[in-house]
């Protein structure tokens, strides 16, 4: 087994790393308080080919692999939570998918733009009444002559108040299968579409309020007798469940590495003030109760990477990967919300105080235990994998 990383892997890591420390950890604060989109900062970030990691350059995108994307989403999460989460949106849950399922057409329309960072991408599964039992969505889709009308509403939609482009997921079919028995359920099938941004009777309310990640807006949207071309379907129609899952299983990856950036943050505030604030005559870094804290929170920092690597490493390879990636997603967000808790504990009241990062990063992970899958959901999907 090789832990070494390429050269590229280095180099892409090295370079979100430095751009974090230099554009973004200095912001997040700020960015936090006045919950400001970070449009700047997205702008610089697609000039490193961050907006679009993995998409091969032919796309639009930097040509690299998915450890090297999992690396760059630690290294920006570590910087600012919300713009991990911008990022993770539009590489994941809207470039990955379009350059797997999407057509020739949409590759060179939309993927392109978007993988530049030149557009914004969003990706619309949750409903006001479906979240975590995605198939049972409302949002509906008629077939038209050329195209396609939208109905319904999707809720929670990251990036929704500026991206230029939503892959939507709706119902397409609802039918009994012709001489089925008496009670037999109707057969659902979805198909995924992209939608643009000022497309009549497609609209956006105002961004949402959240305990934390202020930064990254999201909101809801609404489609009212929305039209949509034949040349916007995404891979084919009655496959849309099976795309937002597979999509699903390399966006887990990069929320897990959100929430390992958010924890290493966490993290390393701890021990440079373990190292400054003293107590009982010492810096308290030499009081074994905050050692051994310090050491449960490096451990688990630590698994957690390896685990999302693990996933990233298997994505890569083409192989399937749904179990990995929710183990991993599962670990890292439980462990994101453990290690910022005992961050804030080794703080004191510093801890608590809207001054210091840590009760930033304790808000911040909270969400990656519900957003893409809630925890709940992770176990769910690893459960179906271990009992096969
Ligand atoms: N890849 C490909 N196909 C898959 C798949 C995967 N990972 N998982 C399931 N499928 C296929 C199945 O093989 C099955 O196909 P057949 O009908 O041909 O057999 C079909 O999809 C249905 O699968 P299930 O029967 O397992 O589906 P289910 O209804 O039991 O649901 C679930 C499974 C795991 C609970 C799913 O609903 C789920 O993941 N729910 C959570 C939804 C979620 O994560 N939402 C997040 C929204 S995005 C977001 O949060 C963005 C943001 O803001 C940052």
């Amino acid at each position: 087994m090789n832990f070494e990383l390429t050269e590229e892997q280095r180099m892409i890591r090295d370079t979100a790393r430095e751009f974090a420390a230099r554009e973004i950890a200095p912001k997040a604060a700020e960015l936090d308080k006045s919950g400001r989109w970070p449009a700047e900062i997205l702008a610089k970030m697609a000039e490193l080919g961050l907006m679009g990691v993995a998409i091969p350059q032919e796309h639009g995108g930097a040509g690299m692999d998915a450890v090297s994307y999992a690396l760059a989403m630690e290294e920006i999460s570590a910087g600012c939570a919300s713009c991990g989460v911008i990022m993770s949106v539009n590489n994941s849950l809207f470039c990955d998918p379009l350059y797997k399922f999407g057509s020739d057409d949409q590759k060179k329309r939309v993927l392109e733009p978007v993988a530049r960072g030149q557009k914004l991408g969003c990706f619309g599964l949750t409903e006001p009444m479906s979240g975590s039992d995605a198939q049972t969505m409302i949002t509906s889709a008629e077939k038209t002559s050329g195209g396609w009308v939208l109905n319904g509403a999707k809720n929670w939609i990251t990036n929704g108040p500026h991206a230029d482009w939503i892959l939507v997921f709706a119902v397409t079919e609802r039918a009994v299968p012709a001489g089925a028995p008496a009670g037999t359920p109707p057969r659902v099938k979805h198909t995924a579409f992209l939608v643009e941004r000022g497309t009549p009777g497609f609209t956006q309310n105002a961004a949402d309020h959240k305990l934390g990640i202020h930064a990254a807006h999201s909101c809801t949207v609404f489609f009212e007798n929305c039209k949509v071309p034949d040349a916007n379907v995404v891979g084919k129609a009655g496959e849309g469940f099976k795309i937002a899952m597979a999509t699903l299983d390399g966006g887990r990856i990069g929320i897990a590495c959100q929430a390992i950036g958010i924890a290493r943050a966490a993290f390393e505030t701890s021990v440079a003030y373990a190292k400054e604030r003293k107590s009982f005559g010492v810096p308290i870094a030499q009081h074994q109760a905050i050692q051994f804290m310090l050491s449960d929170m490096a451990t688990q920092v630590d698994a957690a990477r390896l685990l999302a690597w693990r996933a990233a490493a298997m994505k890569d390879k083409g192989v399937r990967h749904t179990m990995e990636s929710s183990i991993a997603k599962l670990y890292a967000s439980e462990m994101a919300t453990r290690v910022t808790h005992k961050a804030i504990q080794v703080h004191g009241g510093y801890g608590y105080s809207t001054e210091f990062a840590v009760e930033r990063h304790y808000r911040d992970a909270r969400i990656t235990e519900i957003y893409e899958g809630t925890s709940e959901i992770q176990r769910i999907v690893i459960a179906a994998n271990v009992l096969k």
